[in-house]
């Protein structure tokens, strides 16, 4: 059997045949059946909007792999920066190559002072970091008017270092402002996950545990690149009208702050304290299935069927992080909750797992970080995935500007009636 599929236009009785491959099918089918048919699919369920090399995802399997490599043994034996080598050029570096992008990435970690001095102080004191990462990474971009020129592949490359580089710099002058304290600059000394600790938390001689610096670049590691989420979608959405990777990083960010998105992890928290103790957690799991009680967040995804690989991940690098700042009291409502959804009909017929988010939180608070700080600390390192998809559009002559369709509902055209006469 070939694998093709026909589609027959019952009204006509015309038939379209077109290829299957990797299980998906042209929608240019539908355009040559009929070009005034549209395919009705709201939130994209079913609809493979790009083609893409990056991030392989098999939901069912519980399977991530990013360019081939599989999550675990880039969790395992890798570091965040290496990671974002390899999803912007498609390959692991040589020695060589690592040293020189370490560098190159170093290099681009301070901000303007106007960012620091002028753009932070005019937030309100309560403000949240997230909202703060959001605008500072859209002005970050009027500094560097060069962003322009996304034709310009050199040009391109330094917005991508810049970005990458800034963030955890951006990330940590939101939080130290947001709790009234001074901007701590980059020490280029430093690795990448250290230079960001130190950023947020030095206070004279800080000291970073390697324990916690390796965490922290696991945790860089897996929340890199999840192909086409809601974020990665925003950033090729806003990046197809050729603004500038700021613009489209910022939008990209602001997808991420939905609490369905990157906001889950601050859920989690929310969540746990909320229940309390153990002995609360069936009755939470009752109003869960309710309706009452919202979604038992970190729980379900809309690709994985499965346990979440990088769920695995977390869960045992939280024990790692434990080790050094004590067991999170949350830990035992989280264990809990996890072996009653999981023998629960309820979840298990939705296929609906833990997630990455179920037990990242835990480490953040485990680590110091306040709850609002959560998804920051996921846009950090999916930065670097945002601007692999950027690049590969960019690189891809099959996209042209976003732009769907809608199937539309309202009133046939009817005359207006003059206010006088209504
Ligand atoms: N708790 C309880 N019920 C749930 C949950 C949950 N966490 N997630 C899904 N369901 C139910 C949902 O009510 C529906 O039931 P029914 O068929 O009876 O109406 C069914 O499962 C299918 O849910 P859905 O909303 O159609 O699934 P979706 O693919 O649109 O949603 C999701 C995916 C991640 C938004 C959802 O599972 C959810 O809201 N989870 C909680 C929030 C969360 O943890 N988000 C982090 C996602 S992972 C990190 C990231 O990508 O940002």
């Amino acid at each position: 059997m070939p694998d093709t599929i026909t589609i027959t236009d019952d009204r006509t009785g015309k038939q379209v045949t077109v290829p299957i491959t990797g299980g998906v099918f042209p929608a240019s089918a539908v355009r040559e059946l009929d070009p005034s048919l549209y395919i009705y699919d709201p939130a994209y369920m079913q609809t493979a909007a790009c083609k893409s090399s990056i991030t392989y995802l098999d939901g069912d399997a519980g399977i991530l792999r990013y360019r081939g490599y599989p999550i675990e043994q880039l969790a395992e034996h890798s570091s965040y920066l290496e990671v974002a080598y390899l999803l912007l050029n498609g390959e692991l570096p040589s020695p060589t190559q690592l040293a020189q992008w370490n560098d190159d990435v170093i290099h681009h970690t301070f901000i303007h002072e106007n960012m620091r001095k002028r753009f932070v102080d005019g937030f309100h004191y309560d403000a949240h970091p997230m909202g703060m990462l959001v605008s500072a990474v859209a002005a970050l971009g009027t500094f560097y008017n060069d962003a322009k020129h996304i034709e310009d592949k050199a040009s391109r490359d330094k917005q991508i270092l810049r970005l990458i580089a800034k963030m955890p710099t951006l990330a940590a002058m939101a939080y130290r402002f947001s709790v009234g304290l001074p901007f701590v600059y980059p020490n280029n000394e430093l690795s990448f996950p250290a230079n960001f600790l130190n950023m947020m938390w030095k206070i004279g001689d800080y000291e970073i545990d390697p324990r916690l610096e390796r965490a922290m670049d696991v945790l860089f590691i897996l929340h890199a690149d999840h192909e086409q989420n809601c974020g990665t979608t925003a950033m090729r959405v806003v990046g197809s009208s050729q603004a500038d990777p700021y613009s489209s990083c910022a939008a990209a960010a602001s997808a991420l702050y939905g609490p369905l998105h990157g906001g889950a992890n601050e859920g989690v928290v929310r969540m746990l304290t909320d229940i309390g103790s153990i002995e609360n957690v069936p009755a939470f799991i009752e109003e869960v299935k309710s309706g009452k009680g919202g979604r038992l967040m970190g729980f379900g995804h809309r690709v994985y069927k499965n346990y979440d690989p990088r769920a695995t991940i977390v869960k045992k690098t939280a024990y790692e992080v434990f080790e050094v700042t004590g067991t999170n009291p949350l830990l035992d409502i989280a264990l809990k909750l996890e072996e009653v959804a999981l023998s629960d009909e309820y979840f298990t017929s939705r296929k609906l797992y833990p997630n990455v988010d179920f037990y990242s939180g835990l480490i953040y608070q485990a680590m110091g970080f306040p709850v609002s700080m959560f998804t920051v600390l996921f846009a950090i390192p999916r930065s670097v995935g945002w601007l692999s998809h950027w690049q590969e559009l960019l690189g891809d002559k099959e996209q042209k500007i976003s732009r769907p369709r809608q199937w539309y509902t309202g009133p046939e055209s009817r005359d207006y009636v003059p206010l006088g006469s209504r």
